[in-house]
């Protein structure tokens, strides 16, 4: 669902690279285009449950470090329609989560203090009785600063709580449909800049890199080919051309649009040793510390995911669904 260069009206700009700021050479890889109609290939022998009609889905029976090359088209696509996957009972190690990430696009380095000693694309990610907070307390999507946010975040839970430390997921794609027309067309083509830690965030945004972009916010998928909101409050500076009171009550608006709507969220419930793949173009996430003194320990590794862009031509999700079950993009590779 590339779509074609005339096509795009809207795309990402860099306003400042942190020092030491590796430039990508070429565009990153995007896997999911060659997925299987029916997801088959992967969804085969799985045992599925879907945690909402539209967002989020439990697959058991399936060993993701054993996936074929197939599968992992498969599993791209699904992940990027369910916008969050849940795989239960994996034996991931550190070697076998950074290979398995690499399968679904190129490594995202954090550039966060706590990956420092460890492989700069992995991610700790936990709370105890000594912590101040506890990682991703609002919501978001990760790294949305960068110039190429991630595309897929691969979060592997070691130790869980007796209760609670459940994570919720909204979906992005629906989040853009229940927008009104007016509104639709009044963001559509608009930017915002985003950059890490400028606003509220009971996390330690501050400290990773000084980078700040200008994203499309609304979003065009570059696997479904699906229109998504894409402002992040964690991190949004201003809107482009707006003065700073329109700019402040319109992302908040889209904030509190996004934290109203529990009928495009998920919670997803962790056990140790469960997976969660998510794609951050197409959901926003939000940890919930209900856990202190108890601990939650885990490692998180993203991939890169593609310049934002904004395509006119871009269909929505409940326009797709409604016409036909299958999505579009996938209904092709079956003709
Ligand atoms: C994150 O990636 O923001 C952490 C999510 C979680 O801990 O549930």
């Amino acid at each position: 669902m590339t779509p074609s260069a005339t096509s795009i009206i809207v795309q990402s700009t860099v306003l400042e690279l942190a020092a030491g700021y590796k430039e990508l050479v070429g565009e990153p890889r995007i896997v999911g285009l060659n997925a299987h109609p029916k997801f088959s290939r992967l969804l085969g022998k799985a045992k599925r449950k879907d945690l909402s009609p539209n967002l989020g889905t439990e697959l058991r029976d399936v060993q993701l470090k054993d996936l074929t090359n197939d599968q992992v088209e498969d599993l791209a696509a699904f992940v990027s329609i369910r916008g969050v996957v849940v795989f239960r009972d994996q034996q991931l190690s550190v070697e076998d989560h950074l290979a398995f990430a690499q399968r679904l696009g190129d490594l995202q380095e954090t550039n966060h203090p706590c990956s420092k000693g460890l492989h700069p694309a992995l991610l700790p990610i936990a709370a105890d009785k000594d912590s101040k907070f506890a990682p991703g307390e609002a919501w978001h999507s990760d790294m949305c600063e960068e110039p190429y946010p991630p595309g897929y975040s691969i979060l592997y839970m070691e130790k869980v709580p007796a209760s609670g430390g459940d994570t919720l997921y909204a979906n992005m794609y629906a989040a853009y449909d229940k927008l009104s027309p007016p509104m639709k067309k009044f963001l559509e083509g608009k930017t915002a800049v985003t950059r890490r830690g400028t606003r509220k965030y009971r996390g330690n945004l501050e400290q990773g890199r000084n980078t700040a972009c200008s994203h499309p916010v609304i979003r065009t998928h570059p696997v479904t080919g699906w229109q998504m909101l894409f402002t992040n409050e964690p991190c949004a500076v201003h809107l482009d051309g707006h003065s700073p009171l329109e700019s402040e009550h319109i992302l908040r608006m889209l904030a509190q649009h996004i934290e109203k709507s529990p009928e495009f969220q998920i919670r997803l419930h962790w056990e140790a040793h469960s997976v969660a793949i998510w794609d951050n173009r197409a959901v926003q996430h939000q940890a919930i510390w209900d856990y202190w003194p108890a601990e939650r320990k885990g490692r998180r590794v993203a991939v890169i995911g593609g310049k934002p862009y904004y395509d006119p031509n871009g269909k929505s999700q409940a326009e797709e669904w409604g016409e036909n079950e299958a999505p579009r993009f996938l209904r092709h590779a079956e003709e």
